[in-house]
């Protein structure tokens, strides 16, 4: 029978699906998101999130060195401070532990990847909102970039290079844009979480930084049903100033990702969360599903929906992979 056409003749060999694979992950393209606590002597496992640590600061920064000879395009920055208040103080002190530990990693890994910080009140603050708030309870929106524009100066002192803004106040690139550059800081780059969910994916996380949440973050983070607000938020970020934009989580919110990616006209990156890494694992654990191939198989749908870039905290493990294949 004659059929000219036969798609299969793509798929014939792992030579030549390797040659027309339309999408690839470069080890570069990875960015590792880490956790630093205050008051450790040695690294502690977390228990939501198998394989990944707290870190002592000398541990994170062994870890740092790690990932840079890894070949990994950067890491994220999270602090667990022992002490936590109404308006987040160790977030902006010199001495609090997110900045403590920038400068270790700063120092210890210089140009070979790019440090990044989490720039949000929610693990400094005792009430674990993402901001400082009102007298009503509510979260105040206009006091909080107060805030924010002090974290980001005591961030880029640090060594920060990155900032990554993820607390979703309305105005938040652009204050924080203001409050560098008129310290003479205008090579900082700013990363808008611009389309970040309102998620249950984000349960391991909150184990991880130890939240004092009491009730959610609907007021600010996006309500899952919206697809329109994550291109909106893009808009907003761009115009305010953002490096980078992100949508975060990534894999239920591929849509939203494909979305900004086709319009943004700066990078868009991917932020595959905590409960993204804990579901594959959980599943894997009890020979569910393969692992090492779920894990590929949703990195690689990441950037075929549009991501530049994506944060995942199997990025090292994943640069080994890519580089020893
Ligand atoms: C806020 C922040 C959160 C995450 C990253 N930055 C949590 C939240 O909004 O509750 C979640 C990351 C993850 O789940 O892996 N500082």
């Amino acid at each position: 029978m004659t059929m000219p056409i036969r798609p299969r003749r793509l798929r014939q060999s792992a030579a030549v699906r390797r040659l027309v694979a339309e999408t690839r992950i470069d080890p570069a393209q990875l960015v590792l998101p880490m956790f630093v606590r205050e008051g450790l002597a040695e690294p502690r496992p977390l228990e939501s999130m198998p394989g990944v640590l707290h870190h002592s600061v000398d541990s994170l920064r062994r870890a740092a060195a790690e990932a840079a000879a890894a070949g990994i395009g950067g890491v994220m920055l999270f602090g667990v401070p022992e002490q936590r208040d109404g308006i987040g103080s160790g977030a902006t002190d010199p001495d609090g532990i997110l900045n403590v530990a920038t400068r270790a990693v700063a120092e210890e890994v210089g140009d070979a990847l790019v440090v990044q910080t989490d720039l949000c009140l929610d693990e400094f603050t005792d009430h674990g909102h993402c901001g400082v708030l009102a007298a009503d309870g509510s979260v105040d929106n206009d006091a909080t970039l107060l805030r924010y524009r002090e974290m980001a100066l005591a961030q880029a002192e640090a060594g920060s290079q990155l900032l990554g803004l993820s607390g979703m106040m309305d105005g938040q690139v652009a204050a924080v844009r203001e409050a560098l550059d008129e310290a003479g800081r205008s090579d900082v780059l700013l990363l808008g979480y611009a389309a970040k969910y309102a998620s249950a994916l984000y349960g391991p996380f909150r184990e991880a930084v130890e939240s004092a949440l009491q009730g959610d973050r609907r007021t600010y983070q996006l309500d899952p049903a919206n697809r329109r607000e994550g291109r909106r938020e893009a808009v907003l970020d761009v115009e305010q100033g953002a490096d980078v934009v992100m949508v975060k989580p990534a894999s239920f919110y591929l849509d939203v990702l494909a979305d900004v990616a086709a319009e943004s006209p700066v990078p868009v990156w991917a932020y595959q969360v905590s409960g993204e890494y804990a579901m594959v694992e959980a599943a894997g654990r009890n020979g569910w599903i393969d692992r090492d191939r779920a894990v590929l198989e949703s990195i690689t749908s990441i950037r075929r929906a549009g991501a530049d870039a994506v944060l995942t905290y199997w990025a090292v493990e994943v640069a080994g992979w890519l580089t020893n294949r």
